[in-house]
């Protein structure tokens, strides 16, 4: 069974890719290298041994997805290509809404035109925004998005479910992302942010590493019990199992479409001071922080309720939080080794 994965040499994609590899699917790698390099096709093809397919294009080109789906027989996508930065998509709208709508649209048609049926989206929790209640289901109300980069997400769910309500033969589970971090345990794959990380754990890995001078926490005057954000911060090799489970899951429905979305999170908050006292318990290295100005547009606290994912999906969190940050710290090291 082949598995396109677009984005697939992105963060998330990348450690999908091994979950996918070691579950049995074959993996076809869509990048068009705009967020990730290509050093990380050879660092997957060390960790599952063998050579893997990659085409390097966009998937708003719609000549170069067709070849895609003509050169493969693919049952089922993992839709991970899109701009990500929240900061970046308030400073440049239209870049993300050209890029995350048309490249959905156009891979919905490739899919109807090729008769591929299963297609897992990667969204996120960022589509709640600030919620009433926690922890947050998937019934939890939608709120206005905060940034245009959570907009897409929400009308990329919402391009998705009204074409499948108007009976486009496609299979399909959202699933919403909630703070992935860590890094596979060889180190060989990991988070690679370009310039200054705008993510909490590279930041963190990054000044422990010396290349920041240290970490600021943005704002300790929260409705919290420390007065720090607290967020559900989840290993991504959780994450990327996850959709292996998802995908099995719509290959067992002999249905001729559907549409479910389903939070994938550990269930449990953690605040940023709770993250950086455990960095600096799993590792033992310094880590300078200092308390800054809340940063605008963070919501104060959210945390997945995790029951619907294991319900349908047979799927929950293993990692503690503590491995994920060990697994953050040995990749940056891995990556300064590289730059010596
Ligand atoms: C986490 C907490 C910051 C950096 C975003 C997107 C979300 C998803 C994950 C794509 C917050 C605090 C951070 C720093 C800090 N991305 N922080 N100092 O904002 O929860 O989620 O990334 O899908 O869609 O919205 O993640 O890691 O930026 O911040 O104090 O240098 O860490 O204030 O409370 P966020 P984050």
């Amino acid at each position: 069974m082949k598995i396109l994965v677009t984005g697939g040499a992105g963060f998330i994609g990348s450690h999908t890719v091994v979950a996918l590899q070691q579950n049995g699917f074959e993996t076809v790698i869509v990048d068009n290298l705009s967020n990730a390099q290509d050093t990380v096709i050879q660092a997957l093809e060390k960790i599952v041994k063998k050579k893997l397919t990659f085409h390097q294009g966009d998937c708003n080109d719609a000549a170069f997805l067709s070849e895609v789906f003509k050169q493969h027989t693919i049952e089922g996508v993992i839709h991970f290509a899109a701009y990500k930065a929240v900061g970046e998509s308030v400073k440049s709208p239209l870049k993300y809404y050209q890029n995350n709508l048309n490249s959905l649209m156009t891979l919905l048609q490739q899919m109807e035109a090729s008769q591929t049926r299963n297609l897992v989206f990667s969204s996120s929790c960022t589509v709640y925004g600030q919620p009433d209640q926690l922890p947050v289901t998937e019934d939890s109300p939608i709120k206005l998005a905060t940034s245009p980069y959570g907009n897409t997400k929400q009308v990329c769910e919402e391009i998705i479910s009204d074409c499948i309500a108007a009976h486009m033969p496609i299979k399909a589970l959202v699933l919403r992302y909630f703070n992935p971090i860590g890094a596979h345990a060889s180190a060989l794959i990991g988070e690679l942010p370009i310039g200054v990380p705008n993510n909490l754990i590279p930041y963190v890995t990054q000044t422990a590493a010396g290349i920041r001078k240290e970490l600021s926490i943005f704002g300790d005057d929260y409705e919290t019990p420390d007065g720090t954000c607290i967020r559900d911060y989840i290993h991504v090799m959780d994450l990327a199992q996850a959709h292996v489970k998802a995908l099995q899951f719509l290959q067992a429905r002999s249905v001729a479409s559907f549409y479910d979305t389903v939070n994938i999170g550990t269930g449990e908050g953690k605040s940023v001071m709770e993250v950086v006292k455990a960095f600096i318990k799993t590792t033992q290295v310094a880590l300078h922080y200092t308390i800054a100005e809340r940063r605008a547009g963070d919501i104060e606290q959210i945390y997945a309720n995790a029951d619907k994912a294991k319900r349908l999906l047979g799927w929950e969190a293993k990692h503690s939080l503590e491995e994920a940050l060990g697994d953050a710290w040995r990749w940056q090291q891995q990556l300064e080794k590289k730059k010596s």
